[in-house]
């Protein structure tokens, strides 16, 4: 047995970086994972990735920010695997610019992936988690389900040039108390784990060329200017930024059973990194 048998987890934007790490360690641990991510391609491997492995997934991919996707994602760890234990709000990029630079698409893009998502996925899964919660209840049983809400650092200080992205992470920790607050009586632990600097293609060094991810046909500036990335690696007390095995750890914590008495927290996995 494994910590997570028996659990059936979604996790979004699970295609690459991070998300990719968390769904594979949560799926180590035994748990079934509905995969997601805006590109099919990577979305599919990772899940036939668990599938190889020996373990149970299925992607349902698309933008989380799609009209109906919440339900399609909900649906289908209901329908495939018959229960719904774990959610992971991962997915997203930044869209980077100094405020008067910053257009309102450029805005409501970050609010939408980072905020509504979340709260649109999390609202889908507010009826079938009442329900198996009440019958858990009445059987005399505590089954504890979990919510992990990806923020990050400059959610909690602020960053130049991320006015939308911080405002957003921000919201979703606001976000994260309230939910731990409604959903207790569920037995759901809702907390959030922020991110420092994470070695993904989001961070990568800049070398010559600004590097751009495609996001649903759009171009997006990404990456960090190096001598940045020095300047953070001497900030960071562990000397360095994090692997997204790393990162996914500290997700782990907060899906394990050991987390059951956990709720409503922010725990920073940054290597010890305070802005
Ligand atoms: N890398 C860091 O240093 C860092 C720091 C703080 C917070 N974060 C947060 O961690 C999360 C993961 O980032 P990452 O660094 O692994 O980036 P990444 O680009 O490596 O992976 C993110 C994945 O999310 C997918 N995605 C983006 N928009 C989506 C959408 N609308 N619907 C579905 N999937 C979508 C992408 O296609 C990609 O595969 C993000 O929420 C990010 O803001 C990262």
């Amino acid at each position: 047995m494994t910590k997570l048998t028996g659990k059936v987890a979604l996790v979004t934007g699970s295609g690459r970086g991070i998300g990719r790490a968390i769904a594979l360690k949560l799926a180590s641990e035994g748990a079934k994972v509905v995969v997601n991510d805006l590109d099919a391609a990577p979305g599919d491997a990772v899940a036939a990735e668990i599938v190889a492995a020996g373990g149970q997934a299925v992607a349902v991919n698309g933008s989380v920010s799609e009209a109906g996707f919440p339900d399609r994602f909900v649906g289908a760890a209901m329908e495939r695997f018959g229960g719904l234990d774990i959610v992971v709000n991962n997915a997203g990029y930044t869209w980077d610019a100094t405020i008067q630079k910053m257009t309102d698409e450029q805005f409501q893009a970050m609010l939408d992936v980072h905020l509504v998502a979340p709260f649109r996925i999390l609202r889908a899964a507010a009826e079938p988690i009442r329900i198996m919660a009440k019958k858990e209840a009445e059987e005399g049983r505590e089954v504890f389900r979990k919510v992990v809400n990806i923020s990050s650092i400059a959610g909690l200080y602020g960053n130049a040039g991320q006015a939308s992205y911080s405002a957003a992470k921000a919201s979703l920790i606001g976000l994260t108390r309230t939910l731990c607050k409604e959903w207790g009586r569920y037995k759901v632990n809702v907390n959030c784990v922020a991110f420092g600097l994470i070695n993904t293609r989001l961070t990568q060094p800049i070398e010559k060329q600004q590097k751009t991810i495609d996001v649903a046909g759009r171009d997006i500036k990404v990456g960090v200017q190096p001598q940045m990335l020095e300047a953070m690696g001497r900030m960071i007390p562990l000397g360095r930024g994090g692997t997204p095995e790393e990162a996914a750890d500290s997700v782990y914590l907060f899906c394990s059973p050991e987390s059951n008495y956990i709720s409503g927290q922010v725990v920073v996995c940054g290597g010890g990194l305070i802005l």
